[in-house]
């Protein structure tokens, strides 16, 4: 049972990476680097990549949910745990409860993201390029994207204080 613990909270945890990694990639490397270039011929990558990346997020989320749902599991934590004052209470219930609400947000502001605003973004950036509505869309799903990078970094944080704690 506990070697299934520890793969479980491997997985997570490089869920998380590649999760993370993927945003990394995508705002301080790839976006920075098309915004030099041709704007048409960015928006083809930039749709290329994004959708890939999209790809390997939700299957990081369905990682999240599973691993994360048995990590609780191992840790005592049961559905009825959230009608028990004491845990709601506790340190640790609180910590748990963050943690999921933060993951419900990210999955809310990334389904709006990755397919609609997202797809819609570089759909009328491949199209009409220089178009003030292609620069409202380019903005809005920019804005969105490292809203969820920031929302990404929480959570992690917000993981590691499970394990170790929080400080107050
Ligand atoms: C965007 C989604 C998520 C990210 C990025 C994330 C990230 C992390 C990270 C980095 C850790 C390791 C912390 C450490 O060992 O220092 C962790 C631990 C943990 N996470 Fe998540 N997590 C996510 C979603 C979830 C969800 C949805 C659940 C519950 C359903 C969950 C439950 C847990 C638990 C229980 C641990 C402690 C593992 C242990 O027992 O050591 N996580 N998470």
């Amino acid at each position: 049972m506990h070697l299934v613990y520890l793969l479980s909270v491997f997985l997570h945890i490089l869920a998380a990476t590649a999760w993370v990694g993927g945003m990394v990639v995508l705002i301080a490397v790839l976006v920075p680097w098309l915004r030099r270039g041709d704007r048409a011929k960015a928006a083809v990558v930039l749709r290329e990549t994004a959708t890939r990346l999209r790809d390997i997020g939700w299957i990081c989320f369905a990682v999240f949910a599973v691993t994360g749902g048995f990590n609780l599991w191992v840790r005592g934590v049961r559905l009825s745990s959230f009608l028990q004052p004491a845990f709601l209470a506790s340190p640790f219930g609180q910590t748990v409860c963050y943690k999921l609400g933060l993951f419900v947000l990210i999955l809310g502001l990334s389904a709006l993201h990755d397919f609609w605003v997202g797809p819609r973004a570089a759909r009328i950036l491949e199209a009409q390029p220089q178009s003030p509505e292609a620069e409202i869309w380019r903005r809005r799903a920019g804005r969105m994207g490292r809203l969820n990078a920031v929302l990404a970094l929480l959570i992690v944080f917000v993981g590691v204080m499970l394990v170790r704690g929080r400080p107050w």
